[in-house]
């Protein structure tokens, strides 16, 4: 089944993805290409001067970021995956663990909305790629690996001591049995004159030449170097023939192409010049300026349409999903009572049914579902001092010991 897209063509939305993805109907995607902070434990930002300046984004994570909602969700909903981040945890530190968590609610969002035969592009480096492809495998099921793409960057910095890192990983996944990959977009060429010799003088005479062989899951392209056209500035921005060449392999004409970690817009020009539908997601308001610069500068060259009639919508409200989701089960608040033994998940007090309340773990103010999995049980006093504040703000005034 393949849920309805509410979402506008050309939104780009500026804001957490996670909450963002949360009100985008299920099944309504068909390729999500996602090129997230890798945990460098560094902090990026754009050169002054150019045209990304006031770019920034964090790429240090500490315990004290994680949500309560995130770790609820996970424990209740995808136990497995919860035991795998808990076991990294005990390799990678409890900051490691902050990251992968943060991870982990995307991905699992990430796979919610795509289609049935849509399919997932995940950019990492060697810093956590690992373990992420063990998130993949969790959330999407192992044998949902299509190919273990590599982006041969070639211009690496040389050391002496090791060989030059050299490439990222691009896991791409698919949601079901079923994906797209088209092959004839991105045929690469026979290695000199031996296709057409065997067609022609070969046991093949007559039959058409084909006009190239399926390409490698190597992909060989120089990283974007100071003078190149394109280039903002924007920290760790990636190559449009890069993205072209992923748009064009896993999508179709018309299909929605999505990229919730889309910095300056990378993948929103190459599903723009692929004739693909896009949504585009970041937390950062640059990302909003430079994809009207770049469309302007890159697509509309020669184009008679103007930047008005591509109709770009910035949004910077929370959708609300269509589909259905605002299911919840008769029975909701006896369940949760069950599940939580009684105890209020604010201040883990012990109460009586009668005295407990329903509440929306992320607020629905915030992208929050009407759903059971977004529903807990707490007492009135932590309810109301939650308000429609999150999970962390209301432990945060429980710790600070005013109110109880
Ligand atoms: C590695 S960069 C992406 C670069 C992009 N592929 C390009 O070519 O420009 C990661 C981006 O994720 C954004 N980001 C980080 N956390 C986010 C979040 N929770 N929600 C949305 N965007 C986020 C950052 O602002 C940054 O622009
Ligand atoms: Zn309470």
């Amino acid at each position: 089944m393949t849920g309805r897209q509410q979402i506008a063509n050309r939104s780009i939305f500026t804001g957490d993805n996670v909450e963002i993805m949360r009100g985008i109907n299920s099944a309504s995607v068909d390729l999500i290409y996602a090129d997230p902070p890798f945990n460098k434990n560094k902090n990026f930002s754009a050169p002054i001067g150019s045209k990304a300046a006031g770019a920034h984004f964090k790429d240090r994570w500490t315990w004290d970021e994680v949500k309560d909602e995130w770790l609820g969700e996970i424990s209740e909903q995808h136990p497995k995956l919860g035991t795998l981040i808990h076991a990294y945890g005990e390799i990678r530190g409890k900051d490691g663990k902050a990251y992968l968590l943060y991870m982990a609610v995307r991905i699992i969002q990430m796979r919610r909305i795509l289609k049935p035969e849509g399919s997932l592009c995940l950019h990492c480096d060697p810093t956590m790629g690992c373990e992420i492809k063990g998130l993949l495998d969790a959330v999407f099921g192992a044998g949902r690996l299509i190919n273990q793409f590599i982006w041969h960057y070639k211009n690496a910095s040389r050391g002496k001591k090791q060989f030059a890192k050299s490439h990222d990983t691009i896991y791409w996944y698919g949601k079901g049995e079923e994906w797209t990959f088209n092959r004839e977009n991105v045929l690469a060429p026979f290695e000199s004159g031996m296709t057409e010799w065997r067609y022609t003088r070969g046991g093949q005479k007559g039959r058409a030449i084909p006009k190239g062989k399926t390409p490698d899951d190597v992909f060989a392209l120089p990283s974007l170097n100071a003078m190149a056209k394109e280039r903002t500035g924007y920290p760790t921005q990636k190559p449009l023939k890069l993205l072209q060449y992923l748009v064009r392999a896993a999508s179709n004409a018309g299909d929605v192409v999505l990229d919730p970690f889309c910095g300056c817009a990378t993948t929103l020009i190459a599903a723009e010049i692929e004739g693909r539908r896009w949504i585009g997601i970041d937390i950062s308001p640059k990302a909003m300026e430079l994809v009207m610069q770049r469309m302007k500068k890159e697509v509309m060259v020669g184009d008679r349409r103007s930047l008005e009639k591509l109709q770009i919508h910035h949004m910077q409200t929370f959708p609300i999903r269509t589909d259905g989701a605002q299911k919840r089960s008769k029975d909701i608040r006896h369940i949760l009572y069950g599940r939580q033994e009684g105890f209020c998940r604010g201040c883990d007090g012990h109460f009586q049914i009668r005295r407990m309340h329903l509440d929306h773990r992320t607020p629905k103010s915030k992208g929050g579902a009407d759903v059971d999995a977004n529903l807990q049980l707490m007492c009135s006093h932590c309810n109301l001092l939650k308000g429609a504040g999150t999970m962390a703000e209301l432990k945060a005034k429980l710790r600070a010991g005013k109110y109880i």
